[in-house]
């Protein structure tokens, strides 16, 4: 009578790997998470763990400053002295054209960076080295290129994010323009 088939119970739920792999999953996130944020505290030079861009950050300094995939840097935590490889040197755009070379170096302290060689901005086609960057604290939303002859503000805004970096040698342009800037002034 009761012909209620007993034969198709479900097959054993085969949802046993999947779990096991996502709560591996979990368990290396849970690994990696602490890895990741606690090894970073101060280390005088390059370490993968905190990058340029979140030392820039932890400087009040907008990140956009460099340029997009910069891996390799060093930094002395006491003198704020730092230096930063390119692989090589680029253009990036931004209300005007900057220049990368390969190797940028400066000094860095809350809201600006001092004694900065490496990077140059482009104005009138001429190029300036810029010497100095600066955001005013409390921030005002400007931030300040020392050029040498002029202080040149631009918006903070416009350095957001990393800008993509156009592989650009240096050099010729960048020693005439030298001249032609002094000529000019
Ligand atoms: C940093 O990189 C080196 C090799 O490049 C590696 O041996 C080390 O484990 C890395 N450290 C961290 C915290 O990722
Ligand atoms: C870091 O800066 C301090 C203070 O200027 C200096 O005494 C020290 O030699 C520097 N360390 C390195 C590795 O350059």
């Amino acid at each position: 009578m009761a012909s209620s088939s007993s034969s198709s119970s479900p097959p054993p739920p085969s949802f046993s790997s999947p779990m096991i792999q996502i709560q591996s999953l979990i368990l290396l996130f849970l690994f990696l998470l602490p890895l990741s944020s606690s090894s970073s505290s101060s280390s005088s030079s390059s370490s993968n763990s905190t990058t340029i861009y979140e030392v820039l950050k932890s400087k009040g300094l907008p990140v956009g400053l460099l340029p997009k995939g910069i891996t390799k840097y060093s930094m002395n935590d006491s003198s704020g002295e730092f230096e930063v490889m390119m692989e090589e040197p680029c253009n990036a755009k931004f209300e005007n054209e900057v220049h990368y070379d390969s190797s940028i170096k400066g000094t860095l302290g809350y809201g600006q960076i001092g004694k900065l060689s490496g990077i140059s901005a482009q104005e009138l086609f001429l190029w300036f080295p810029v010497k100095g960057i600066r955001v005013d604290v409390p921030n005002s939303g400007v931030i300040h290129f020392d050029v040498g002859v002029a202080d040149k503000q631009f918006a903070i805004s416009i350095f957001e994010a990393p800008p993509e970096c156009t592989p650009q040698p240096d050099a010729v342009d960048a020693g005439e323009s030298d001249h032609s800037l002094w000529s000019v002034w």
